[in-house]
């Protein structure tokens, strides 16, 4: 295996059961991921802590992943430990051989699609899932970008209706994000029929006198882990939620507009189109939850540490007796 400095190059990948760089992962084309987008994704953060490294809200990642897989009948091939164990493994090889730093932060990439068969639409029999993970370091977004927020555009949700499914069949959203970034915009907010979905790949929360809302879970958005989270963090932080439709107008009187993601965590939107969301400024909703959404990481990387300790005194133990 080539040692390779810069992780982000060429960082070392699991491929059906082998570790490799990722310069020579190699899929047949007749992979259905290829010929059809036929498989499951997810993108969960690893946060480093003192001994190691938590993957953020992974429980609710890994139900999330079930889900999905269910829905489009592929077999979950591991269970959560053996989902654990394997991100592990990926993360310690790129530390040991790809330069992934300790005390970066890093992005857990899965994809699992129906694997290889002859091309036909419909089912294959007895075919194996292609599963891949990647571990890449995650940059989130600076303080001068969170003290600035970004600016979105808005547009027609013209994507299927399957949008809770975690598809790898992304074309929609790629062509929403390729519209943001030709009008020099962070994301690309839509609506359906006049009510606002999500953004090209963040959920998007809106701040109305004090009361924050999101459009509710169902088969228009993706549930992002967030969304729980986010959920829970109003409560801690004594802001009203209600999840319920939003209409387009509503959205551009909004107070604050907030959207988030894995790798985006919580961002504040202050220009939507060419008008200023509020003042114009990120607000104090925003700052609140960015605070409550740094607590919560601080909290489980404290619970991952302390369960570590005990796993190693309990070893020590085992050998003293
Ligand atoms: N996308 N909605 C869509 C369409 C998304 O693609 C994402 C995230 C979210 C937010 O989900 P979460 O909070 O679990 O990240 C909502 C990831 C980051 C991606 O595709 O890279």
């Amino acid at each position: 295996m080539t040692a390779v400095s810069d992780v982000s190059l060429d960082p070392i990948v699991y491929l059906n059961g082998e570790l490799v760089p990722l310069s020579e992962a190699r899929v047949p084309v007749l992979d259905r991921g290829f010929i059809f987008g036929d498989g499951i994704y997810e993108v969960a953060p690893l946060y480093p802590h003192a001994g190691g490294r938590t993957a953020f809200r992974f429980r609710h990642h890994l139900a999330r992943l079930a889900r999905s897989l269910d829905k489009i009948g592929i077999v979950n091939p591991f269970d959560a430990a053996g989902w654990r164990e394997l991100i592990d493994r990926v993360v310690a090889a790129n530390e040991a051989d790809a330069g992934l730093r300790a005390d970066q932060d890093a992005i857990a990439y899965v994809q699992i699609t129906r694997g290889v068969a002859k091309r036909g639409h419909a089912f294959p029999a007895g075919i194996q899932p292609t599963v891949f993970v990647m571990v890449t370091p995650l940059n989130l977004p600076g303080a001068a970008q969170r003290a600035q927020g970004v600016r979105c555009v808005t547009a027609e949700d013209r994507r299927w209706l399957n949008c809770d499914i975690k598809s790898v069949s992304l074309l929609g959203n790629v062509l929403m994000a390729q519209y943001a970034a030709e009008n020099d915009a962070f994301e690309a907010i839509q609506f359906r029929d006049g009510m606002l979905t999500e953004g090209s790949s963040s959920n998007v929360w809106m701040v109305k006198d004090g009361v924050m809302y999101a459009p509710p879970r169902s088969h228009k958005i993706l549930e992002g882990i967030r969304y729980g989270l986010i959920e829970e963090l109003t409560g801690e932080c004594a802001i009203r939620f209600e999840a319920r439709e939003i209409a387009e107008a509503e959205l551009r009187a909004a107070d604050e507009i907030i959207v988030s993601s894995a790798t985006k965590e919580v961002l504040p939107v202050t220009q939507l189109d060419d008008q200023p969301v509020g003042d114009g400024k990120p607000g104090a909703v925003f700052a609140a939850l960015y605070a409550a959404y740094q607590r919560a990481k601080a909290k489980e990387a404290q619970e991952a540490h302390e369960a570590q300790q005990g796993v190693e005194s309990e070893s020590r133990e085992r050998v003293i007796a």
